[in-house]
């Protein structure tokens, strides 16, 4: 394991923000991480950093960066019916869908081309198109960074939210994950309902979609819709979907009728955070290096030279903007650091 010092980050984040680490390592097994605890390395401020696909630097960051590169693909368990399979937590997201797409066993085909690594994705219960990644699994494995020992989490114990879990409350910077497992079907139902998986499908005259089908119509949307980070550094979605009061929605909907919302129980509602920005007028706007993307208003992008510091100012202008519009504070999704 080498330590580097003054390490540029600039390759290790999808926004592309230029700042250093004081110490950098990269970790490719329980070993060095339990090498790493025993060096008193987590007493000093740490950052575990995946793929770097959902975290702004606004600054230099002082400690040591870790980066998770623990590999592995194991099956754990066969039947006629299922697979069980435990994934290293550096293992690249969108890598691990094709690798199940094309051994045709269901469950991740939806979460197509997300960016990030199989660590990051229980920390915030990736999701797309109807899909979140607690349908399909069965446990985290992980390392308690104060005792330094092994520990699994089962799903029922992982408190999966949306976007949210056990590891951004209770256990934020207590653990490092090392693996997943996951469970996925060789017969499995495809899930279609979602968004425009349907209207992709029956572009391409597929009546009898497989699970190879389905994913290559979430590629195809995705591309469509989202920047690829190579060419405009972005994070995905900045700000998460925000669910608020019914009282307020029939508000908002005296206004807007047009508003898309969904339940989520007797009381509340989910609004398209998108659609909240782009009717307050930022969708496609440019503000100095940064801007709301043309085709997803969710999505902030650098154009070049921006600093976190823009986008973190850009995005808290969006946050006043449709606050002041819609009475809706927008949380960002994204980890600012
Ligand atoms: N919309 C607009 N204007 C926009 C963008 C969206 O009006 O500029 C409307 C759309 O017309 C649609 C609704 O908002 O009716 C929802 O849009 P979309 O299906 O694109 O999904 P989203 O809610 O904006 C979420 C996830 C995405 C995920 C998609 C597809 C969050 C924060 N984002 O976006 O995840 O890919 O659904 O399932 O939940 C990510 O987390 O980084 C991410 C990209």
């Amino acid at each position: 394991m080498k330590i580097e010092q003054n390490f540029e980050l600039k390759p290790f984040n999808t926004f592309g923000m230029s700042v250093q680490a004081q110490s950098f390592v990269r970790v490719n097994s329980i070993f060095d991480i339990k090498s790493l605890i025993k060096e008193g390395y987590f007493n000093q401020p740490f950052l575990i950093l995946g793929g770097g696909s959902n975290i702004l630097f606004t600054q230099d960051f002082t400690g040591i960066v870790v980066k998770n590169e623990l590999l592995e693909k194991t099956i754990l368990e066969e039947t006629e019916e299922y697979v069980v399979v435990r994934f290293g937590a550096g293992e690249i997201w969108h890598e691990t869908v094709m690798f199940a797409v094309n051994s045709g066993w269901g469950g991740l085909e939806n979460l197509s081309l997300i960016p990030g690594s199989v660590g990051a994705a229980p920390i915030q219960n990736i999701g797309a198109y109807g899909v979140e990644i607690k349908d399909v699994l069965l446990q985290v494995n992980f390392i308690d960074l104060i005792g330094g020992e092994e520990k699994s989490l089962s799903n029922a114990e992982c408190f999966f939210d949306y976007r949210n879990s056990i590891f951004k409350n209770e256990l934020k910077n207590k653990v490092i994950v090392t693996s997943i497992d996951l469970k996925l079907n060789k017969n499995s139902t495809l899930k279609l309902d979602y968004g425009d998986i349907k209207s992709e499908l029956s572009k391409q005259n597929i009546e009898k979609p497989t699970i190879k089908d389905v994913s290559q119509a979430v590629i195809n949307i995705r591309q469509s819709k989202l920047p690829d980070p190579k060419e405009l550094g972005n994070s995905g979605s900045f700000f998460k979907n925000p669910v608020i009061e019914n009282e307020l929605l029939q508000k908002i909907i005296q206004t807007n009728p047009e508003v898309k919302s969904y339940p989520i129980d007797e009381n509340h509602s989910k609004l398209a955070a998108g659609w909240l920005i782009e009717q307050a007028g930022w969708k496609g706007k440019r503000v100095g290096n940064t801007g709301s993307h043309k085709n997803q208003a969710l999505v902030l992008v650098n154009y070049g030279n921006a600093t976190g510091k823009e986008i973190k100012n850009l995005a808290y202008t969006i946050i006043d903007s449709v606050e002041r519009q819609f009475g809706v504070r927008l949380e960002p999704e994204v980890n600012i650091i």
